[in-house]
């Protein structure tokens, strides 16, 4: 209970507001299996498949990640111990973004500490008063927050609206015009029409800031957007990627060219006022790339799980929200009945949580296959929603 000098508590109407409505989080962390699994959690001594995981490729547990972690440590120790630009960053910091830069066929590369960090710093970095960013309504959270600490006009389109996007940038005279997306949204699954964006970006003089949080390792075999789309890197486009979803690691880069990674390292604010990730970090994330570029089995099992997940689903006829990638939410009706669905599911040993407002308008059980899944998993998690229906 928070009280403050005697007058009570300080949040109780908030907290009243949010349990009345259904809207409180509650973190559930996992118990150990004693074997880092990536497709299995423990929870409340309760042993579930996981459907809920951005490990798309399993590698949070490969062995060559935890062994480059290993050795990393015996080399760096573990904290950074302050920024990079002090001398919390390694030459795996460096080797990490040399390899980036190359995964990603642009000229430089910048690491950040998170996706989150890398969108709500970066984007204020590239525009600022006088300029115009436009913003998908469904972007993520932290491009959000990045929009708005930049003090860019900032303009929201509907979903994927390539005629608004068009309308704008004909009606708009800004300095600098910057679009920025999703390229698969988080919470849909759906890919945004990235080439005909960048179409739109070149007509009118528009820079083209993609976050690929979900396409890194899994679009494009494994490459990202542009590559899905069988586009080329080019200086007006900004790509980000995180590490910490496919990659099976943590942290983010920005993939540029090289002015545009030079004036982030001199203002962007996550990167200058935050201490470095571990040296561990980069190594993880070096022999996650080169997992990707050299195992190409795993990005094909992660699709073939995906499309027969996906079929079944819609077999059974449910609303996937146009998800064409790995992340398949399902409506399942009001919060309230989305939240029994998620408790059922847990009872046959599926982890589905719900997704609750604000984080989505529409309740839903987002669903993420991995490579890792067997046939069995997928099947069990087809008959559960089948018996639910
Ligand atoms: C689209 C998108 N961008 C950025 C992020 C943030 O990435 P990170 O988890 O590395 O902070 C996420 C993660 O949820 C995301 O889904």
């Amino acid at each position: 209970m928070l009280c403050f000098q005697g007058e009570g508590i300080l949040f109780e109407n908030e907290l009243k507001i949010l349990a009345d409505q259904d809207l409180m989080r509650h973190i559930r962390d996992r118990q150990t299996l004693k074997v880092p699994f990536s497709r299995k959690l423990m929870l409340n001594s309760t042993e579930l498949v996981n459907f809920a995981s951005n490990d798309y490729l399993g590698l949070s547990s490969h062995p060559k990640l935890m062994e480059a972690v290993i050795q990393s440590l015996h080399l760096y120790g573990f904290g950074a111990g302050s920024s990079r630009l002090l001398s919390g960053g390694t030459e795996l910091h460096a080797e990490l973004e040399d390899k980036t830069a190359a995964f990603k066929g642009t000229e430089a590369a910048l690491l950040l500490n998170s996706g989150y960090t890398a969108n709500s710093s970066a984007i204020p970095a590239l525009a600022g008063s006088g300029d115009l960013i436009l913003s998908d309504e469904l972007n993520h959270a932290s491009i959000i927050d990045g929009c708005r600490l930049s003090r860019a006009r900032t303009i929201v389109y509907s979903h994927c609206s390539l005629s608004e996007i068009e309308r704008i940038l004909s009606e708009e005279k800004a300095g600098r015009k910057l679009i920025v997306t999703d390229s698969v949204f988080s919470m849909n699954g759906d890919i945004a029409p990235i080439d005909r964006i960048n179409d739109l970006c070149l007509a009118h003089g528009a820079l083209l800031y993609i976050d690929d949080a979900h396409a890194t390792g899994v679009l494009g075999r494994g490459r990202g957007s542009l590559a899905h789309f069988g586009l080329k890197p080019a200086d007006h486009i900004i790509q980000m990627g995180t590490f910490s979803k496919a990659l099976g690691s943590l942290g983010a880069f920005i993939a540029a060219a090289k002015e545009i990674t030079d004036l982030l390292t001199s203002t962007c604010r996550g990167l200058i006022f935050s201490t470095a990730l571990p040296a561990c970090a980069a190594a993880a994330s070096i022999a996650a790339l080169k997992l990707v570029e050299q195992e190409s089995s795993l990005v094909d099992a992660l699709w073939t799980n995906r499309q027969r997940l996906f079929s079944g689903i819609e077999r059974l006829g449910l609303n996937t929200f146009g998800s064409a990638s790995p992340i398949i939410p399902i409506q399942t009706g009001t919060l309230e009945q989305t939240i029994r669905h998620s408790e059922f599911l847990f009872n046959r040993g599926i982890y589905a949580p719900t997704i609750k407002p604000p984080s989505v308008s529409i309740p839903r059980i987002r669903l993420t296959t991995t490579a890792s899944h067997t046939g069995q998993d997928l099947d069990a998690l087809l008959n559960a929603l089948a018996e639910l229906r």
